[in-house]
């Protein structure tokens, strides 16, 4: 199969290349590096399956040609994370709309109509505080906190971008909701809780808690991200599908922080930060965040294979690694001699 993945670089989608080079799948990757970094596709560089394009979506003048190229496209390329969403409103919705648009209308206007995997994002259901979140519940987004909502527009629009390139032109589009992932490669600079937490508690500083803790999320390891979403592609074949891909464990913030002091052994204090210091004042949080995964796995059959311990004991161990190294860098003298893989094997 032809794969192309647009912001395979990233956190994510460097996974989806892992896994489909691990199949033997042909694997195209554009990316802009403005928040990925070739390092994660690295391994594969003199891999002949594999081709990589720094490009921007929006610009990238080989689009059409890549598109036409491909069975299935992974379009992760977004903006992302709260501090950028903060930072920069309007890019946020250019890139994210726009992007997704361009690659609709490549498609469209391809001979052969490929399958399009759109990253949409749990962020889609707003402030909705329901127990658990199923795809048939409305989206609402809140009128107040000014450009808060951009990240959540922008993906809406995306979802309906899909869909509407679906019915009109029969382009098959699978819409992922991802909930909060986490795994190795992804950075805590741009917000990213658990990386954070990890990084603080592997540098004995204070765990900083924003907004009081009590708030709950449900984390997916990326290794199972991106396993359920390419059976959910599989299993989609031509249909246009919506589904929740994450995990249903639901914990609390300051439960995360204790967490990864106990599982680290780590001496840090846990520290409250309100949410007008962390983000700025016009920040509204959201409480609960639980995906009802009912239609994925009546689609998937799909299991998960990483528990949140598992996790963060891999992500403590490689930012153990990761500050060991530096330090013999500094003393001039090697690392570590047991290395924790950032390269996880995905079955063939
Ligand atoms: N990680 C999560 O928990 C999560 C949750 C919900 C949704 N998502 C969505 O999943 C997708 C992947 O997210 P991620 O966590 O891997 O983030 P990421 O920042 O690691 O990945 C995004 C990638 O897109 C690239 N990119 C950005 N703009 C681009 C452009 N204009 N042209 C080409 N490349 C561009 C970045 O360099 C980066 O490599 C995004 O669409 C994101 O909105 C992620």
């Amino acid at each position: 199969m032809h794969v192309l993945i647009t912001g395979g670089a990233g956190f994510i989608g460097s996974h989806l290349v892992d896994l489909h080079l691990a199949k033997g799948d042909q694997v195209h990757v554009v990316d802009d590096l403005s928040t990925g970094v070739f390092a994660n596709v690295e391994p594969h560089r003199d891999n002949p399956l594999f081709r990589f394009d720094h490009a921007d979506v929006l610009t990238w003048d080989r689009l059409d040609h890549a598109v036409g190229w491909a069975d299935r496209i992974y379009h992760m390329a977004a903006v992302v994370g709260v501090y950028r969403v903060i930072a920069e409103p309007t890019k946020v919705l250019a890139t994210n709309i726009a992007g997704c648009e361009r690659l609709l209308r490549a498609a469209r206007d391809g001979g052969w109509k490929p399958q399009v995997v759109l990253a949409s994002s749990s962020e889609v259901y707003g402030h909705n505080d329901e127990q658990i979140l199923r795809e048939d519940q409305d989206l609402t987004v809140s009128s107040r906190a000014g450009t808060r909502w951009g990240y959540s527009v922008s993906k809406i629009a995306d979802e309906a971008l899909g869909m509407s390139y679906a019915q009109r032109f029969g382009i098959p589009a699978v819409i992922a909701r991802f909930f909060n992932t986490v795994g190795p490669r992804q950075v805590g600079r741009y917000g990213m809780v658990v990386p954070r937490f990890v990084q603080q508690a592997v540098s004995g500083e204070p765990i900083t808690v924003f907004g009081g803790g009590d708030q709950t999320r449900s984390f997916c390891d990326v290794r199972d991200t991106v396993v359920a979403l390419e059976s959910l592609a599989t299993r989609a074949g031509r249909d246009t599908v919506v589904a929740n891909v994450g995990n249903d464990r639901e914990i609390s913030i300051r439960d995360l922080a204790e967490l990864v002091i106990q599982r680290s052994g780590s001496r840090s204090s846990i520290k409250d930060v309100p949410l007008r210091e962390a983000y700025g004042e016009d920040f509204e949080d959201i409480r609960r965040r639980r995906p009802d995964l009912s239609r994925l796995r009546a689609l998937t059959g799909f299991k998960h294979r990483y528990t949140l311990e598992d996790t963060i004991d891999h992500l403590v161990a490689l930012a153990r690694q990761e500050a060991h190294s530096h330090h013999a860098e500094q003393r001039g003298h090697d690392g570590d001699r047991t290395v924790v893989r950032n390269q996880p094997e995905y079955a063939a």
